[in-house]
Formats: structure tokens, C-alpha cells, sequence
């Protein structure tokens, strides 16, 4: 099996020294950035100015996660701002055939996010046409909240639907993932996982990538 892919998710991150950061996390494989617009969720983050920005600084791929009502609308500005991959949610998307064709146009990986309540039988259509899915593990909004068990199913359900209509994207898992349950997720079919609290929330950022790491293989 690939090796699991880390990816820091910024919104814990100290943004009032956002460079040491990302310099902390350099040994990550992505930087995760969470786009909220205070409609699709409560809370109000980042736009493409930001990802650009990072983008700018290291090596580390944009991951941009977009929590907002209207993706086939604003996609086109993460592009433009450099994101290697885009991941929007199925439940907020209008056309999502057009969305991921634009995403692809624009060079970058194309990935579907599904909310804990949302079926993986939603994505069937689209399956073939992903580079990725993100498995929301808990409801998007904010860090810090606790890893929903019902997930380690729904990404095994995840993996028997995408055998049987012959898709291997990868597989992102989003929310309450830490070294204590980076392993099961990982072994449920995991293939990036993405750390807020679980990295920032320690002093020293670069081992908590490690110790995610070595969970992956475990
Ligand atoms: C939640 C965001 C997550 C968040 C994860 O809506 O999509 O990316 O940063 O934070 P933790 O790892 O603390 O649950
Ligand atoms: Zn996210």
C-alpha cells in the first residue's frame, strides 16, 4: 500500500505566524485549508488570497477544502489562486460533473466531500471522475470536535462502492483524527489524513506529523 498522506489543517494553526507554521509542518505532504463562508457553515475562514500565500511558501501542496454554498460559483478563484486540489461538498454543488471538469482543466486534483450524514451512494455517478473523496468525520465548521465512529464503516462502504464500479480515488478523512484513531482510519481505507488540532495543538508540530505518520503504517 501508498504510504498515508499528511495534510495540517490550517485553521488551527497559529495565523499570526502563519510562516513558522508552515516551515513546522515542512515534513507534512499537504497544507489543508478550509474555506468557510459563513452560510454553508456557521464559521468564517479563508479565501484565495490565502491560498495563494501558501502556495508561495515551501513545497507543500494547497489542499483547499471549500465549505461554502456556492462552489460552482467560486471555484474558479482557488484555481486562479494555485490549489492543487480542490475538494467541494456534494451537497452544496449544483452541477457537479461541471465543477470537476473544471477542476481538472485547470491541472489540479478534483475531490467530492460528503457530510457525516450524507450516504456514500450519493457519489456513485461522479465516482469515476474523482481524484479523491473527503470523508467528513465530523459536521464541517471548526476544529476540535470528536471523530464520529460511525465513519470507519462509511469509509469501508466507501471502498466495496468504488470496487464495484472499478474507481480508486483516494481517500481524504477530515475531523477528530489523531494518533489514537489514525490507524483504524487507516485501516478503513484512509489515504490522506488531514490534522488540525491533532498537530497544532502540540508544541512540537513536526513530531505530531511523524506520529500520524507512523500510525499509517501500523
Ligand atoms: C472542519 C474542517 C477541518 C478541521 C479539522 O470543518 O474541515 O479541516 O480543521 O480540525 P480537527 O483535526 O481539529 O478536527
Ligand atoms: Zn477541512
Amino acid at each position: 500500500d501508498a504510504p498515508v498522506l499528511i495534510a495540517p489543517s490550517l485553521l488551527s494553526a497559529d495565523l499570526l505566524d502563519l510562516r513558522s507554521e508552515l516551515e513546522a509542518i515542512e515534513t507534512a505532504d499537504w497544507a489543508h485549508i478550509d474555506v468557510m463562508d459563513g452560510h454553508y457553515v456557521p464559521n468564517l475562514t479563508f479565501g484565495p488570497a490565502m491560498v495563494a500565500a501558501v502556495r508561495r511558501q515551501g513545497d507543500l501542496a494547497a489542499d483547499v477544502h471549500l465549505m461554502v454554498t456556492n462552489p460552482d460559483e467560486c471555484v474558479g478563484l482557488y484555481l486562479d489562486a494555485g490549489a492543487d486540489v480542490v475538494s467541494f461538498h456534494m451537497e452544496a454543488a449544483r452541477h457537479p460533473h461541471r465543477i470537476v471538469s473544471q477542476i481538472h482543466a485547470a491541472g489540479a486534483k478534483a475531490a467530492v466531500a460528503l457530510n457525516p450524514g450524507t450516504p456514500v451512494g450519493a457519489l456513485e455517478a461522479l465516482l469515476g471522475e474523482l481524484d479523491m473523496v473527503l470523508v467528513m468525520s465530523v459536521d464541517p465548521g471548526f476544529g476540535g470536535q470528536s471523530f464520529i465512529p460511525s465513519t470507519l464503516g462509511k469509509l469501508r462502504d466507501l471502498r466495496r462502492l468504488c470496487e464495484r464500479v472499478g474507481a480508486a480515488p483516494l481517500v481524504e478523512v477530515d475531523g477528530g483524527v489523531g494518533d489514537v484513531n489514525a490507524a483504524d482510519i487507516v485501516a478503513a481505507g484512509a489515504d490522506v489524513l488531514v490534522a488540525g488540532s491533532s498537530v497544532f495543538g502540540r508544541p512540537d508540530r513536526a513530531a505530531a506529523v511523524e506520529r500520524l505518520r507512523r500510525a499509517g503504517y501500523l
